[in-house]
């Protein structure tokens, strides 16, 4: 069940890279928020319709009644979003998403490419909360891509989390695969929980199934509607020969599944 709710902006800054942090205040939707679950954001203000499609983003973090959404600027959508300020209403539809991660695995290693962390920050406070093991790895290009370093401090998650850089500057030297197969089978029934762009995730889905560890993909494909009548969205699902909406049946796949 999701709600179309005026949110109040408490928060809208410019973080690092190309990345922005939106804070608003949306006790409806904020109540009952799960992992890999995402919003469509109406940047625009409430008479005003270019862009005339919402955006999609993924509910990076639930504090009280507020939603986080860590927002990277590429086009009229998200440029517009910059320019909404603290104080004003913005309207937002969520939460969406039905098909989630898994939760019957022992151990879950969460592998997330640039802004594609954010959503997977929900599924590391749920498995803290739960008590069940894990490991996040958090790749990019450069350490001004590294938006939710704070993020990750704020919460106490340091010990928990292996950034990865390309250009090595800052933590390990690499891409985020680099330590995959060590940490992937060092412990019994584990799971990858992926988000991030669609090369960085085909090369993860690629790496699990040589090491014959399942892996399943929150994708992040270009969305008009977020609720399943526009179609689309659509990934092709090889198993059932047939074609699923993100939005709708997803945003989580099992990387077997699906052709990326
Ligand atoms: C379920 C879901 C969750 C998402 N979560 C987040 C999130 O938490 N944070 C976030 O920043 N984004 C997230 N996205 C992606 C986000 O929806 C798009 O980046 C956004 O819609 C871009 O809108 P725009 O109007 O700025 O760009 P557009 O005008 O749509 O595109 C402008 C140009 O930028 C390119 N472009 C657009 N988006 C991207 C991208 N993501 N990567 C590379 N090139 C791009 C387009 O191909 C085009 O050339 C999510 C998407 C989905 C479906
Ligand atoms: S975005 Fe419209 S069906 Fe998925």
């Amino acid at each position: 069940m999701y709600i179309d709710e005026r949110c109040l902006i408490t928060e809208n800054r410019f973080i690092s890279g190309r990345t922005w942090l939106l804070k608003v205040k949306a006790p409806k939707i904020s109540k009952n928020v799960k992992p890999a679950q995402f919003v469509m954001v109406k940047g625009t203000f409430e008479n005003q319709y270019d862009p005339m499609m919402r955006r999609a983003f993924a509910i990076a973090d639930v504090e009280g009644d507020e939603l986080l959404i860590y927002y990277d600027v590429y086009g009229k959508g998200t440029e517009v979003l910059t320019k909404r300020k603290k104080g004003e209403e913005i309207n937002i539809l969520g939460a969406l998403g039905k098909n989630l991660f898994p939760e019957n695995f022992d151990y879950y290693l969460l592998v997330g490419g640039g802004i594609g962390f954010a959503g997977l920050s929900l599924l590391m406070k749920d498995l803290k909360r739960k008590e069940v093991p894990f490991k996040a790895l958090y790749g990019v290009r450069r350490k001004d891509q590294l938006s939710m370093l704070q993020w990750i401090k704020d919460n106490g998650f340091e010990d928990d989390v292996i950034v990865y850089t390309e250009d090595g500057s800052y933590g390990e030297k690499g891409l985020v695969t680099r330590d995959l197969e060590k940490l992937a089978t060092e412990n019994k029934n584990t799971v990858l929980a992926v988000c991030g762009p669609k090369g960085m995730m085909k090369a993860v889905a690629s790496e699990a199934k040589r090491i014959g560890v399942p892996a399943y993909l929150s994708l992040e494909s270009k969305m008009a509607c977020g609720f399943g009548i526009c179609i689309g969205c659509v990934v092709k699902d090889k198993k059932e020969d047939t074609y699923k909406r993100v939005c709708y049946e997803g945003p989580v796949f099992n990387a077997e599944d699906i052709e990326l």
